[in-house]
């Protein structure tokens, strides 16, 4: 049965789980401490301890579920409930990059859709599947507010704005080969086990993350611009092949609404979703 810090049995039956090593224990515990010390109510540390064991294993087992249960005096249903619920905390074995696709309304028009689809055949894989190498598991995702950069694919939650299918096959070509691949802003990426120890709070130790920018990019900025009377606003258009990471900034072109049209005036070919694979809650590991 599951019980409380206090001894006190929550009538709850405990899931069919292994512990971890007493060594493992240990540290998450103390890292665990450190979590919860910042809450006046402990089960508030709850979203980011799930984080902490994905951080820990890549994903949350039932391991994982329990030690939250047991460090924070939840019962395991209460725990699973809030770790089914969010779309982040993964559920079943998965790779070293998240790759997920924005295939929400815009980004699907835009191309989000058909860069999925090639995906998929490029990395024989399904939504939510990893490659056989480990290194890549493949998503749709939600839109993560990055609409003006569409279509956007993020890599563990850094992102890849203005993207096409051939600049994706490129960007998880270099993620499976190991070389240096860059987000067009944001923080440097890592790993998904070291991004989610990031999201549990503890310090982001990547040199330039804390000083890289997070603020808005020229596209968001253009309607701001232009409600404020200053120059009319060149449409942005950044290279769709190679990103804007492959160009120094001086060197982009911005043309003018004469010159051509903006990537979101270009029409693309999309598909619809993928029905064999459809964005939603993942099987629980094992199932
Ligand atoms: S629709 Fe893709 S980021 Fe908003």
């Amino acid at each position: 049965m599951t019980t409380t810090p206090e001894g006190v049995s929550l009538g709850m039956p405990q899931l069919p789980a292994p512990d971890y090593p007493d060594d493992v224990r240990a540290r998450l515990e103390r890292d665990a401490a450190d979590v919860i010390a910042r809450y006046p109510d402990s089960r508030s540390a709850l979203l980011p301890l799930l984080h902490l064991m994905q951080s820990e294993e890549g994903h949350v087992t039932r391991t994982g579920i329990r030690f939250c249960a047991e460090v924070l005096g939840l019962t395991t249903a209460e725990v699973t409930a809030v770790a089914t619920f969010y779309s982040m905390y993964r559920r079943r074995p998965s790779g070293d990059y998240q790759v997920g696709v924005c295939t929400n309304t815009l980004c699907a028009v835009m191309g989000g859709d058909a860069i999925f689809e090639a995906l998929q055949d490029h990395l024989s894989v399904g939504n939510g599947e990893t490659t056989g190498d480990g290194k890549v598991t493949l998503e749709h995702i939600e839109c993560n507010a990055a609409c003006d950069f569409a279509p956007v694919v993020m890599v563990n939650w850094e992102f890849f704005d203005n993207q096409t299918v051939d600049s994706a096959k490129r960007l998880v070509d270099d993620l499976r080969a190991g070389a240096p691949v860059a987000p067009t802003r944001g923080a440097p990426l890592c790993t998904f086990k070291d991004t989610a120890r990031i999201l549990a709070g503890f310090p982001d130790e990547r040199p330039g993350a804390v000083e890289a920018s997070g603020g808005a990019g020229s596209a968001s900025l253009a309607g701001l611009r232009l409600a404020r009377g200053e120059t009319a606003p060149a449409r942005v258009v950044h290279p769709r092949d190679g990103g804007p990471q492959d160009t120094p900034h001086d060197q982009v072109h911005e043309p003018s609404p004469a010159e051509h049209l903006s990537s979101h005036d270009a029409p693309h070919d999309t598909s619809a979703s993928d029905p064999a694979h459809p964005a939603g809650p993942a099987a629980e590991e094992g199932e």
